[in-house]
């Protein structure tokens, strides 16, 4: 594909990944990714961000569309994880640039990953600014979203948030603005994308939100290095939807998660999703050998409550729940309902791992169901009771919140 003109004399030129399906652990199928990346034509050619290193040949003839390689003075780094700056090396070779923008942080980054002991830095922190011609560029570091190094770049003159991996979708697709495409579908991507990525850095999601207003910044175009880049009412439209994200307000849904053995515990999950949705929460159940951890991920970050059932496996729990819990525990969600529940043969240690995990999430647990080898009528009863509280308690929450 060919470079896009996103703006008078901005180019996209990022590169699209139809067949990316992982980044590390996290799944991105069916959707693959985009890396995003941006050429300003002015008095310095000015290249904001690159692409993964596979995409090198791609990013350097997307710029050869608009004009000789060897004319790009500045690049600007927002991100210095590879998928942003894996390119970096073949475009400074073949453009020689003036200076190398980055911040403090991604200054260390980038010698870390680069042999750049010759490489043009040029560090700049939040409030710093660097006139390219016509244009000059804002810097604003955003620590932690998404990784230390991170920082934005707003340039007043297009109105144009160049906001590095904030706000962006694993979402490959022909299309370059969100607008273009299935709404439905762009929401979906940018909750999975947020669950699965930004979710532990709410706090600092929030305050970078805080930031952009105290800038002041007339932002009428946002950027993303993934996925489709926002303009008109989207612009708002996703900077409510992070905000949001990032409150984290209980939602009336519920999760239940589980994996079975011989199926007892697969009868309990039914049993405890009957009495959630009797008790007038929608639910979703999924078992761990049919759902990827990611997707089991956006549901517990879109549901007020998460009910989690293993049968006793060794004195323990079942792998898959075991390593659901531990992915979902470095996400870091917040503010959910939860419950354990799960059969067992002789010991029955499960239940207990399951409710200790959940309470060091500093969830709301209640307590939970266990039953031995094939569960009763009348504890099956007890796992529709315990939905029933889940919701209870859930909508009880809600109302308080
Ligand atoms: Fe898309 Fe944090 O890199």
């Amino acid at each position: 594909m060919k470079s896009v003109e996103i703006l008078k004399d901005i180019h996209y030129i990022g590169a699209v990944d139809w067949d990316r399906r992982n980044f590390h652990g996290y799944s991105l199928s069916p959707k693959g990714t985009t890396y995003n990346a941006f050429l300003i034509q002015d008095e310095k050619n000015t290249v904001v961000d690159t692409v993964d290193a596979s995409f090198a040949g791609d990013l350097l003839c997307k710029i050869a569309h608009v004009m000789p390689v060897e004319k790009v003075d500045y690049i600007v780094v927002n991100h210095v994880e590879p998928d942003h700056s894996g390119a970096l090396p073949r475009l400074v070779a073949a453009c020689k640039p003036e200076k190398i923008v980055c911040s403090v942080m991604g200054e260390k980054a980038i010698k870390e990953y680069y042999d750049a002991k010759d490489w043009p830095l040029h560090v700049v922190k939040t409030g710093d600014t660097l006139s390219i011609g016509k244009r000059t560029l804002h810097f604003m570091e955003t620590r932690m979203l998404h990784w230390p190094d991170s920082m934005m770049t707003y340039i007043p003159h297009d109105k144009l948030l160049i906001s590095q991996d904030a706000f962006g979708q694993n979402y490959a697709t022909s299309e370059r603005f969100a607008d273009e495409v299935d709404q439905a579908e762009l929401a979906r991507q940018l909750s999975r994308y947020y669950a699965n990525i930004v979710l532990p850095y709410s706090s600092v999601t929030l305050k970078i939100l805080e930031e952009v207003g105290k800038q002041g910044w007339d932002v009428q175009m946002i950027a993303p290095d993934h996925g489709l880049l926002w303009r008109g009412a989207g612009v708002g439209q996703v900077i409510e939807a992070y905000r949001n994200f990032a409150l984290q307000k209980p939602a009336n849904k519920a999760v239940v998660f589980f994996d079975t053995m011989w199926r007892s515990t697969e009868m309990m999950a039914h049993a405890v999703a009957q009495g959630l949705s009797d008790a007038g929460t929608p639910v979703t159940v999924m078992s761990l050998k049919a759902n990827h951890h990611s997707d089991v991920m956006t549901e517990v970050f879109e549901s007020g409550a998460v009910l989690v059932g293993s049968a006793t496996h060794n004195n323990g729990v079942l792998p898959p729940v075991s390593a659901m819990l531990t992915y979902m525990k470095g996400l870091r969600p917040q503010n959910k309902v939860a419950a354990a529940f799960g059969s067992y043969g002789w010991s029955g240690e499960s239940l207990k791992l399951v409710t200790e995990q959940l309470t060091a999430m500093h969830f709301d647990v209640i307590e939970g169901v266990r039953a031995k080898n094939r569960p009763t009528h009348d504890q099956l009863k007890a796992c529709v009771d315990l939905g029933r509280k889940v919701a209870e308690a859930l909508q009880a929450k809600i109302a308080s919140f």
